[in-house]
């Protein structure tokens, strides 16, 4: 790892990659190369911009590290501003670099201005030991003395080496249908992707994905994954010669922002990186977020099993239907009870108690106290359901305070689930929010919390802000800073981030939230895509998944198949515990215990996809931890009947180690050399079929 400055050349080195910049003679920071490490390091020269006829700008097609709107420029661009004076182009240009080394980390700043109007852009590039991720972020600096307007401010730009067109990947989802896989090849025009809802949303996450002829193990792979989990906008544009860009930020839609003198605006940061194949960069990821992003408290710590209320008993909970689940779901081996939406106000179904976040004692006549209790004597710790950001216009809070609402006097607000998004800008809803909460923490022994966001935003008048169009902005700021708050003030919390499932799953929600719920889906079926393409980019713990009673008519799956589908993240159980009988119980019972023998592995393992499931018609799955490798096996109601048999070759294991493990029935001990070169047969029987297989090293 380094970070060197030769003549205006900057070289990032990662474990295996070169990303290079350079100042040009016109003072341009241009991108001269982003992949595998050459050799030659001293040949990176910058080039003399040229235009290429009157209708072809040098701008416009030069690779610049952070191009903003200025000049003769017609393409996406990474800043827009606004001056005192009205001029509306910013031009920037190299100043001056700093490389400094924080905690065992290396940290470039490459400073650009706009000399005239004393607008300074900080681009900062993070490289860290043993990865080949970058984190980037931006830093819009005014040292004028007059307001600039911040239209549009990325957190990066990059560019890609080859002309050939890229695949672009991203999700095509929807509420109970997130994470699904699109590929897209971009071969003119922009790709965009964003959101506009005022959360990251359930149909595309903030990312890049840009590869050629890759597979899970080779093939060129650019990616980069923005923490942020309000409005963003990632567009990928290839131009008339064939340059293929991605610009990643912050969503401009509705967006502006005053920057007053001496102020700044720092960017959310990109974790981007350069891979051969799609399997390294999710594991690139996943252990980058385990190490740096996901908050420190329980980052390495392996998730508890939970049980969740909400699929057994809806808004109907009370006092003793609760103790009772407590009592089953401690016997199975739970370790963690959440009760989930309706314990509040007067809240019996979605059209009533958002905001009055005090116990109904109707349904717990002597408050929470008996319960927790009752939890707690069993050994497990409780968690509780809010969704602080909302509020029901049939609520105490709503009646003495509209006007907290977003909300224009003239126009009627559109009621989604019959709630309306509190304005979360105003200092006074802030402080509300964070106490309703920490009251409950400070009155209870509560060690979870489960924030929920159920709408997005409409109506968005924010008659208190200077500017009320970087509300976007300063809401999601607002959630994020009551979640560091809860946490810093009690260090024991856990806080799970759900957006109607996994309409908030995103790299900046893990900042500081320890885990997602990642869909309101969950049929075992559906789950197979939905949980392959979360864990494209995004960590294997932080992602909840449940067992529940989930039971398609057409396509019945049995208690094996929704445990060795579930158990590929941190397993939760979420069904009506009061209806199963002795056996189901039993199943249970024993898939916690055995949950629990490979929860490390599957929560912080090397994670190998072994088949691809448009190709091989089963998903195989393959987690590797120390001395532990935890083969799953599922095939779907697509998967041929007669493909009953599979040649499995594992990866990842060690060539001369020697593994035990049950095959069909016997118990057999190979070299790693063999499973993995050689591999096994398996049968399966036809559709709907899992298996789940666990090698421990022994020698
Ligand atoms: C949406 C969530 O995704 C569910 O898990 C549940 O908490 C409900 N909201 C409760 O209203």
């Amino acid at each position: 790892m380094l970070i060197s400055e030769r003549d205006g050349i900057f070289i990032l080195e990662t474990e295996n990659t070169h990303y290079v910049m350079g100042v040009n003679c016109e003072g341009e920071l241009n991108h001269l190369h982003w992949g595998k490490k050459c050799p030659v390091e001293d040949y990176f020269c910058t080039y003399k911009p040229w235009e290429r006829s009157s209708n072809h700008s040098a701008r416009d097609f030069g690779k610049t590290e952070y191009l903003s709107y200025g000049g003769a420029v017609y393409r996406p661009v990474a800043l827009t501003c606004t001056y005192a004076d009205r001029c509306r182009e910013t031009m920037l240009t190299y100043k001056d670099f700093n490389i400094s080394e924080q905690d065992g980390a290396f940290l470039l700043e490459i400073i650009l201005e706009d000399k005239p109007y004393r607008l300074e852009a900080s681009l900062f590039y993070r490289l860290r030991e043993g990865t080949d991720i970058i984190e980037r972020w931006s830093v819009i600096r005014n040292c004028s003395d007059s307001t600039v307007v911040l239209g549009k401010i990325a957190s990066g730009e990059f560019n890609f080496p080859s002309k050939r067109p890229y695949t672009s990947t991203n999700f095509n989802g929807t509420w109970l249908a997130e994470f699904r896989k699109e590929e897209t090849v971009v071969k003119n025009g922009s790709l965009v992707y964003e959101s506009r809802k005022g959360g990251s949303d359930h149909t595309v996450s903030p990312f890049f994905v840009l590869s050629q002829n890759a597979d899970e193990r080779q093939g060129d792979v650019f990616f980069g994954a923005l923490a942020w989990s309000g409005n963003f906008k990632v567009e990928v544009s290839r131009d008339c010669v064939g340059v293929t860009r991605a610009v990643i930020g912050i969503n401009d839609f509705d967006f502006s922002y005053n920057l007053h003198p001496t102020e700044e605006f720092v960017t959310p940061s990109v974790y981007c990186g350069y891979v051969q194949g799609y399997g390294k960069m999710s594991n690139l990821m996943n252990d980058y977020a385990v190490e740096y992003i996901l908050p420190r408290s329980f980052a390495k710590e392996p998730l508890p099993v939970l049980y969740n209320s909400w699929e057994a008993t809806w808004f109907n909970v009370n006092s003793l239907g609760q103790q009772k689940l407590a009592e089953i779901a401690a016997e199975l081996g739970v370790e963690l009870f959440v009760m989930d939406d309706g314990w509040f106000g007067k809240r019996k179904d979605d059209h009533a108690g958002l905001g009055d976040w005090y116990v109904n004692r109707l349904k717990f006549p002597r408050g929470l106290k008996p319960l927790i209790d009752k939890v707690t004597k069993l050994g497990m710790k409780f968690g509780l359901w809010f969704e602080p950001e909302m509020v029901n216009p049939d609520s105490d809070l709503y009646r003495s305070h509209p006007e907290w609402t977003y909300h224009y006097d003239t126009r009627t607000p559109t009621r989604m689930r019959d709630q309306l998004v509190l304005n979360l800008t105003r200092e006074d809803v802030q402080e509300f929010v964070f106490s309703c909460m920490d009251d409950m923490l400070n009155e209870y022994d509560i060690s979870y919390i489960k924030w929920d966001m159920n709408r997005s935003y409409s109506e968005t008048g924010a008659e208190n802000l200077e500017n009320p169009q970087e509300l976007w902005y300063r809401h999601t700021k607002a959630v994020y800073e009551i979640a560091d708050r809860l946490k810093e003030k009690h260090p024991g919390l856990q806080i799970e981030c759900c957006a109607s499932g996994g309409g908030r799953a995103d790299l900046g929600a893990l900042s500081h939230f320890d885990m997602v719920w990642t869909s309101d889906d969950t049929d075992p079926i559906d789950r197979l895509q939905i949980q392959d393409g979360f864990s494209l980019i995004y960590p294997t713990k932080s992602m909840r998944a449940w067992v529940t009673d989930t039971n398609r008519g057409s396509r019945p799956n049995d208690w094996d198949f929704r445990f060795n589908v579930t158990m590929q993240g941190s397993l939760s159980i979420g069904g009506n515990l009061l209806k199963y009988d002795k056996r189901e119980l039993k199943i249970h019972k024993d898939y916690i215990a055995l949950y629990k023998r490979i929860r490390n592995t599957v929560q912080f393992g090397a994670l190998h996809r072994l088949a691809n499931f448009a190709k091989d018609s089963i998903y195989a799955n393959e987690y590797v931890y120390g001395n532990q490798c935890v083969l799953f096996l599922c095939t779907d109601v697509t998967s041929f009947f007669n493909d009953k048999f599979y040649h499995i070759k594992l990866a990842g294991l060690e060539e001369d180690a020697v593994y035990k493990f049950e095959h069909e029935g016997k118990e057999l001990t190979l070299s790693g050399a063999y499973l993995m070169n050689v591999g096994l047969d398996y049968e399966m029987g036809g559709t709907l079929e899992s298996k789940i297989v666990i090698f421990e090293k022994v020698q």
